[in-house]
């Protein structure tokens, strides 16, 4: 089969379905490939470059397989062959015209941007690559408005203090925007209702600001439920105060299958200091900032910035078309299972059956749920254990009577033993009782650094015993014998040990 790389329709579009090096691994796939003229000429790519790949140029709508990133044209998807499958960002959840659209037509048509949001079809997601890419480009747009720097420094001329980034929502753009922000040297704060995010925003050096609601739990699909009135009011509590305090603010919350919700009023926005900048990265979906003009960058009385560019991975056209590309190459070889050129839409796998928008011909839209799940499964109920005895604790009488039996002991030994053996008795029964009470009330994190000590101090009795081995009296040199057995067991045994847990942080 031949794979044709359309040049996009819509004005403005800087992305291209194949890059150079996506088009070899296309290849690979025993397809031959036809490249528009220019098609990849926004995004750096010249023709001569795809011929070089093993492209040929040429109408590439007239193909069996047709790849493109947004919707073709009308002329365009007049030329698609009737039997032809064509892949693109077709956005039919919010479509609902293009829907008709494509079901007036004879061909297969395929979504990218229905990929479920499921752990095997990752390779594929291209809203993920999309909005990681944009999530990067909302902090170099910031940064760009933004008239200082983002990093603290010290200089001959005087204190910079760092930047103060607040990023709400903490999905795929809004990690990448914390990351990218972090490694500007900026101080990064974010928010979000789902508490699991809170260990990602810390691992990539933000702090997370938790809201304390009732309402706050662990999401099962991975996605933000619409929240109560009471975590909208703290929310609108914490937002208010942090853009008193930060310099840049970047908004990504989206609730799916719901208009972005409003996060930032313009009283917040009043109150932010003259030349902070928001990027509000939801203002296709309406928005999370009031003030934001979709598509547009503006500047408010005080002197806020307000950024509401959409095409935000479009301004990294090679990056995201080589994204956008291999997440293509992923879905060609699924549907490549022969790998002999051949594309075959298997209608059992969820993947391919969530994407299918129409199907020769026939509107296959929507599709049927597919179960996500991103919060891990709940451990089966264990069946209920009987409850542990609790200790109980000796009675007067007892303790009186250990006390009684101990003292008794060292009567007789103080009576019938050696003179010279109470000394190190007594210093015996002192080190067990010291022993037990310092050792039974170190902390469980410094068990390791105390294996250490014990180590020594079986060094010590291993040198000890190693002097003595040759006494005369037969008793001491068995002593002796038992004591180095037992230190060496302990020394060793410490080795074995802490090699295991080496091994755990083993990369390899
Ligand atoms: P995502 O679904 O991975 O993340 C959205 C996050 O918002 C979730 O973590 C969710 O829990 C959170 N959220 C929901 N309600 C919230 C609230 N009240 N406060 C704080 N956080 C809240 O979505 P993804 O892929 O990260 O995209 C984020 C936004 O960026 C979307 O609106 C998307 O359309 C947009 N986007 C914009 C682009 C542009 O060029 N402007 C390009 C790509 C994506």
């Amino acid at each position: 089969m031949i794979v044709g790389v359309l040049k996009e329709a819509r004005a403005g579009e800087s992305r291209v379905a194949a890059t150079p090096a996506t088009i070899e691994q296309i290849r690979k796939l025993g397809y031959d490939v036809v490249v528009d003229p220019g098609a990849g000429g926004a995004a750096g790519f010249t023709d001569s470059a795809y011929e070089a790949a093993g492209a040929s140029i040429g109408d590439a709508a007239a193909a069996d397989v047709v790849l493109a990133v947004n919707a073709p044209s009308p002329s365009q998807l007049d030329r698609v062959r009737p039997e032809a499958t064509v892949i693109a960002l077709f956005a039919p959840a919010f479509d609902p015209g293009m829907v008709e659209e494509l079901g007036r037509r004879p061909f297969t048509a395929l979504s990218m941007d229905a990929v479920p949001r499921i752990s095997r079809a990752q390779s594929m997601d291209v809203l993920s690559s999309m909005a990681n890419i944009a999530g990067y480009r909302a902090v170099i747009e910031a940064a760009h408005e933004f008239g200082r720097f983002f990093t603290g420094q010290v200089t001959a001329a005087g204190k910079v203090p760092p930047a103060k980034v607040l990023v709400a929502g903490a999905g795929v753009a809004g990690l990448a925007a914390i990351g990218a922000s972090g490694s500007l040297g900026a101080i990064v704060r974010a928010t979000d209702p789902r508490p699991e995010v809170a260990d990602q925003v810390r691992s990539l050096g933000g702090e997370y600001l938790s809201i304390e609601s009732p309402e706050v739990e662990v999401s099962k699909t991975g996605y933000a439920k619409e929240m109560g009135d009471d975590y909208k009011a703290r929310e609108a509590e914490l937002y208010a105060a942090q853009c008193r305090d930060v310099d840049i603010v970047i908004t990504t919350a989206l609730i799916p299958g719901r208009p972005a919700p409003t996060l930032i009023t313009a009283e917040m926005v009043a109150s932010m200091k003259p030349g902070s900048v928001i990027v509000d990265m939801a203002a296709a979906n309406g928005g999370n900032v009031v003030g934001t003009v979709k598509g547009e960058k503006v500047v408010t009385a005080n002197g806020v910035t307000i950024i509401g560019y959409t095409d935000l991975a479009g301004r990294l056209p090679a990056q995201a078309s080589q994204l956008y590309g291999t997440n293509l190459v992923n879905l060609l070889k699924l549907m490549t299972p022969a790998k002999d050129g051949t594309l075959v839409l298997d209608w059992d796998d969820p993947v391919q059956r969530s994407i299918t928008v129409v199907r020769a011909g026939e509107s296959a839209w929507p599709p049927p749920p597919v179960q996500v799940s991103a919060a891990p499964a709940a451990a089966p109920a264990k069946a209920a254990e009987p409850p542990k005895p609790a200790k109980t604790p000796m009675t007067p009488k007892q303790r009186f009577g250990g006390v009684a039996l101990g003292a008794l002991a060292l009567f007789l030994l103080a009576a019938f033993a050696p003179a010279a053996l109470l000394p190190h008795v007594t210093v015996f029964v002192l080190a067990i009782v010291i022993g037990y009470y310092v050792i039974g009330h170190v902390h469980h994190a410094l068990h390791t650094p105390l294996m250490s000590v014990t180590n020594a101090i079986s060094g010590i009795i291993v040198v000890g015993a190693l002097l003595q081995i040759g006494h005369s009296s037969t008793a001491v040199t068995v002593l002796s014998v038992v004591a180095i057995l037992l230190a060496s067991i302990n020394i060793f045994g410490g080795f074995a040990v802490t090699r295991r847990m080496l091994a755990m942080f083993n990369r390899s």
